[in-house]
């Protein structure tokens, strides 16, 4: 007994090595993305996320040629205390500090009798230096980057140093008007709400009607219009943009939340319709003809018994919905454009040609995809038998 599930548990073991190597291949750049956000623009621009884990630059040099002196924090000598700004101020730069360095101080020389750093270690020692006194903005994480996305800052500061020294260019309140800037996330975050909320809801309640009626109500040409509704997924969503801009355009809807909630509709029933019908269908027949025989109208039937019934099939239909909605730019970008930017659309207003404001990016990335994660994770039940949908019964 034992020994078998030991067996078991080695012949595991390969499995399991491809899934955590899956993880990680997965969860390494999202990890660095992350940190990334939540790094200042100058050490985006110098070093990789990685590098926090590193020492802080010129760490080294300070151990080997001051340390034994001036102690691991700079502060063993309380008359020259290397953790004090107004000190280290006049020596922040290698040009002032290597005379220090060569002076002599009581008649000895400064280092006693370890040699002279060369200029490279001896300006590592003063960035060094900057850093453990502060004069540097020695924050390794700021939010900055979100703020910055939020508001959609263009300039060439940040958002917060920009409206602080009172100087802004740009078409900033400073206060939380910014937020609704139709150049930021913010403002996108709630335009892609807009448009993924009712284009979840809409179609999902149409099709539960329709998948009603294909299961349980009798009519004629039943089984040809759903035929032809699954025949109509085939269709490719890209082959009608022209057609629909043409008509939304000949009825005022273009740039407008009403026409993108109906392309969205349109598009999602048929599948909606399809996945409705097989669940409800496979609900127990005896179920309906009963309440059929108690009186109950197809609309009691349908509120009272089929909608209760089928919560798991709408959970996941609906997220699918949502998420695909949400990560839409095709449909966004022709039917609504700059007119009310998406979240998709705004992140690839962010960067410029020249590739500058990628660190905007970083954060804008994180915010588009927190609600998906929230959902992911909170209906993670429903989103894995979304998958499973139609493969296995039940
Ligand atoms: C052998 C010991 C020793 C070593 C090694 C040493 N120092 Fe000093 N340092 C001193 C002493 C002693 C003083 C003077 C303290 C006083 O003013 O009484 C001093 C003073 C200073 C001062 C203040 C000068 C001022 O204007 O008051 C600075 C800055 C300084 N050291 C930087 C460094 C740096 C950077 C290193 C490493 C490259 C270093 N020291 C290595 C002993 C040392």
């Amino acid at each position: 007994m034992k020994k078998s599930s030991f067996f078991h548990r080695l012949k595991n073991i390969p499995v399991h090595v491809v899934l955590i190597g899956m993880c990680i291949i997965w969860m390494v750049p999202t990890i660095g993305l992350l940190v990334t956000s939540f790094r200042p623009v100058q050490d985006i621009n110098t070093s990789g996320w990685w590098t926090i884990f590193a020492k802080p630059q010129g760490y080294d040099e300070y151990q080997t040629y001051c340390a034994s002196c001036h102690g691991d924090d700079g502060t063993a000598l309380p008359e020259a205390d290397l953790s004090n700004p107004d000190l280290v101020q006049e020596y922040r730069r290698s040009i002032t500090l290597t005379p220090l360095l060569e002076q002599e101080i009581n008649g000895q020389p400064h280092l006693g009798d370890i040699s002279l750093p060369d200029e490279d270690q001896t300006a590592a020692i003063a960035t060094y230096m900057r850093r453990i006194s502060g004069i540097d903005t020695n924050a390794k994480f700021t939010l900055d980057n979100y703020i910055d996305a939020f508001t959609g800052y263009r300039g060439n500061k940040t958002y917060r140093a920009d409206c602080a020294s009172g100087t802004q260019s740009l078409d900033l309140y400073c206060d939380i008007r910014d937020l609704a800037n139709p150049r930021g996330m913010g403002r996108a975050f709630l335009n892609s709400l807009l448009v993924a909320v009712p284009s979840t809801i809409f179609p999902i309640l149409i099709a539960s009607f329709a998948a009603y009626a294909f299961s349980w109500m009798d009519f004629k040409g039943r089984q040809w219009m759903f035929a032809l509704l699954v025949g109509l997924q085939v269709v490719p969503l890209q082959m009608t943009l022209i057609p629909i801009s043409r008509l939304y355009a000949s009825l005022g809807l273009n740039g407008t939340f009403q026409g993108i909630w109906m392309f969205h509709t349109g598009f999602g029933l048929p599948y909606a319709i399809y996945l409705m019908r097989n669940f409800l269908g496979s609900l127990p027949k005896e179920v309906f003809e009963s309440a059929y025989i108690d009186g109950a109208s197809h609309w009691t039937a349908f509120t009272k018994l089929a909608m209760p019934l089928s919560v798991p099939a709408l959970a996941s239909l609906a997220i699918f919905q949502f998420l695909w909605i949400w990560n839409d730019l095709l449909v966004a970008l022709v039917f609504l454009g700059g007119q009310h930017p998406v979240l998709t659309y705004q992140i690839g207003n962010m960067v410029t040609s020249l590739g500058a404001g990628w660190h905007l990016l970083t954060a804008a990335s994180f915010i588009s995809m927190i609600l998906p994660m929230i959902i992911f994770f909170a209906l993670q039940k429903y989103f894995v038998r979304g998958l499973l949908a139609g493969s296995v019964k039940g």
